[in-house]
């Protein structure tokens, strides 16, 4: 049996940089790439924290779960004011996602998205709006997350009639609240 410390919160003001640099590992082991270090993770996100500066209740923040010092699940919410068919709505945006690979499987994903989720379900952003793969679809889908079929594009981009997202399947989260069809300008890149 795990030992689990429970999930942490980890926002502006509130940064355990321990931690958030075991985060950075975990993110470096799942998505491997040239040139990007724990450090520079790292650095990208406290630059998110530290820019931020709307409400308190759709401040950014990471969910992570630890386990003796090292992060073995975890989700970032990135609010992200969009253009949803014409109207501005502040969106949670999910990033991030991710077990580490040898504690895939037990539950884990679901605890830290559902933990992503809360603000969502308390009201504090319309919708929780994310990109994922095929593969991992039905992981959402179980969830509550359902797809989004409306065109997608980035306005301020330097193709500004691009899908500024890259893994092939848009969600939305929850499936059962109202939903335009209507393009969504994500006024910024993907995430
Ligand atoms: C997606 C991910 C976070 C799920 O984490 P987890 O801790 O294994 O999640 P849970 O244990 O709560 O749920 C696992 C369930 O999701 C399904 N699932 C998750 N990822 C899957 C994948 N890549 N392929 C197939 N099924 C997957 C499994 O079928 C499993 O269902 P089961 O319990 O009925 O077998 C994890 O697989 C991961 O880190 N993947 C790599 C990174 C990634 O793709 N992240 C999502 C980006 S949007």
């Amino acid at each position: 049996m795990m030992s689990l410390s429970g999930i942490t919160e980890v926002c502006p003001g509130n940064v355990d940089r321990v931690l958030m640099r075991a985060v950075c590992e975990l993110l470096c082991e799942v998505w491997p790439k040239p040139g990007r270090t724990p450090e520079s993770r790292l650095a990208a996100i406290l630059e998110e924290f530290e820019s931020y500066d709307g409400p308190q209740a759709q401040r950014p923040r990471a969910l992570v779960l630890a386990e003796e010092g090292r992060a073995i699940a975890h989700a970032a919410v990135l609010p992200r004011e969009i253009d949803l068919a014409g109207r501005r709505q502040v969106v949670a945006g999910l990033a991030r996602v991710c077990t580490a690979l040898d504690c895939r499987g037990r539950g884990l994903g679901e605890l830290i998205v559902r933990a992503a989720w809360e603000p969502v379900d308390r009201g504090d952003f319309v919708a929780s709006l994310f990109q994922t793969t095929p593969k991992v679809r039905p992981f959402y889908e179980r969830l509550g997350a359902a797809t989004v079929g409306n065109r997608v594009v980035n306005s301020l981009g330097a193709d500004p009639v691009a899908n500024p997202f890259w893994d092939g399947v848009v969600m939305r989260y929850p499936a059962a609240a109202e939903w335009p069809t209507g393009t969504i300008d994500l006024l910024g890149p993907g995430y």
